[in-house]
């Protein structure tokens, strides 16, 4: 196939052809980035072409192509001088979804090296860096050599991703953020790999969300993003698997920042059980398969390091060694910021549905823990505990949500919004299992 060079593009042409349900070749699409990053191509001829592309589906080998372009467009990792199994945890995102605060110093305790390049929430999910940034001097500007001694002593470090790694998917994702065209799985395949394939773990464990908090609710969209991940993970030679789990409800009883680290810190101390714990096992568990580990190794070995205190350990050392107070982790509530109003809700007695797993973060994000554009700066002592879960059956006294707010008009903003995201009814309701399936593990 001839080279296509972006002087000699018809954009038109190619919108067209994707509209019509035709297919872009590697070097088209390498092309049309290229010059949408130099200002060639504009917003609306790049948001077209996208959003031809949601409607009429990307090919496997379109997704591919894309993956490497938005790789190419930056800097890349280099954690091949790491002694271990370089493991990185990506999730497609969710709401209360603290795994990685739990499963990394996990991993980190079962011999793993963990160095995770994470960004901030934007939307109804949450942000790894906006999180930890709850800590007392916790700082997430580590160079990428601090990064890797970090790694090397330790076994795990958390820092931001700088512009320079893959700028492409970072111009293309606010794009497909305001016009509707993040859920395509082609599109959130390639840029979850780009970005985890320039990380530089040779061992990828995905957590794909499914359900109403996610981006694709259906069953068969997040098992066709799982598989389509892990083939253009393998094709880049790393070991990549995935699981594919339930977020029509919230992960954590936490929604919000300084609340999910108190809620990670207590599963790790072994003080909370739970979604976050269940879920956090499992994955773990999933990463020591993919590094070679035999199934019922991996679970012992993942529940050990919870009951042996190891993982509580490794948090210690990690929040130290990026100048967070360490104290966290011996009475959380004391060391992180709180709000000044808390309320409980309580909905009366019957069988609980959540609803609105996605409204539930929109409202933690409308309290102040979440962003509606990037730049907006968080309240990171606010949020929603959520102490119910579908199929639980309450009395007329139980605390379903605690609303952690700054003000009393916020509480009562979140409070006339709360009955339609928590339904109480007299008929038993049934729970989604937590994990739905796995996808290229044994
Ligand atoms: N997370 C990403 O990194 N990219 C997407 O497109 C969706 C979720």
């Amino acid at each position: 196939m001839d080279e296509v060079t972006s002087t000699d593009l018809e954009v038109p042409v190619l919108i067209a052809r994707k509209r019509d349900g035709g297919e872009l070749t590697a070097s088209e699409l390498s092309a049309l980035v290229g010059a949408y990053l130099d200002d060639r191509v504009d917003d609306a001829q790049m948001a077209a072409l996208l959003m031809a592309g949601v409607i009429r589906g990307f090919t496997e080998d379109e997704a591919i192509a894309l993956t490497d372009v938005l790789l190419a467009s930056g800097d890349t990792v280099d954690l091949s001088m790491l002694a271990g199994p370089t493991v990185d945890k990506p999730s497609t995102g969710g709401v209360g979804d603290t795994t990685t605060l739990v499963v990394a110093p996990m991993l980190a305790a079962a011999g793993c090296q963990v160095a995770k390049l994470s960004g901030r929430g934007l939307g109804h999910t949450g942000g790894t860096l906006d999180k930890l940034e709850a800590i007392p001097g916790f700082r997430v500007d580590l160079s990428p050599a601090e990064l890797r001694s970090q790694v090397e002593d330790i076994g795990l470090a958390v820092a931001a991703a700088t512009a320079e790694l893959v700028p492409a998917d970072k111009r293309l994702y606010a794009l497909r953020d305001v016009t509707a065209s993040v859920p395509s799985t082609a599109l959130i395949a390639s840029s979850v790999m780009s970005k985890k394939l320039a990380g530089g773990a040779a061992h990828v464990l995905l957590d794909v969300k499914l359900g109403d908090g996610a981006f694709l609710a259906e069953p068969e969209a997040a098992t066709a993003l799982a598989e389509l991940c892990v083939r253009i993970g393998t094709a880049r030679g790393r070991r990549t698997g995935a699981l594919v789990t339930d977020m029509s409800q919230p992960l954590s009883d936490a929604i919000g920042n300084a609340l999910e680290v108190g809620a990670a810190i207590e599963v790790l101390a072994g003080r909370r059980g739970g979604r976050l714990r269940e879920l956090s096992v499992a994955l773990t568990a999933a990463a020591l398969e993919l590094t070679g580990r035999g199934r019922e190794e991996a679970a012992t070995l993942a529940e050990e390091v919870l009951a042996t205190g190891a993982a509580l350990e490794r948090f210690r050392a990690f929040v130290t060694a990026q100048g967070g107070d360490a104290s966290v982790t011996d009475d959380p509530w004391t060391v992180l910021p709180a709000a000044p109003v808390v309320e409980e809700w309580r909905p009366g007695a019957g069988h609980v549905t959540v609803t609105g797993c996605r409204r539930l973060g929109e409202l933690a994000g409308r309290l102040g823990a979440g962003r509606r554009r990037a730049g907006d700066t968080l309240d990171l002592a606010v949020g929603l505990e959520l102490l119910v879960r579908t199929s639980d059956e309450i009395s007329g006294d139980t605390v379903a949500v605690r609303i952690h707010a700054r003000s009393a008009d916020d509480v009562a903003a979140v409070l006339e919004e709360l009955p339609t995201v928590v339904a109480v009814g007299a008929e038993p309701v049934a729970a989604r299992a937590l994990v739905h399936g796995r996808v290229g593990l044994d």
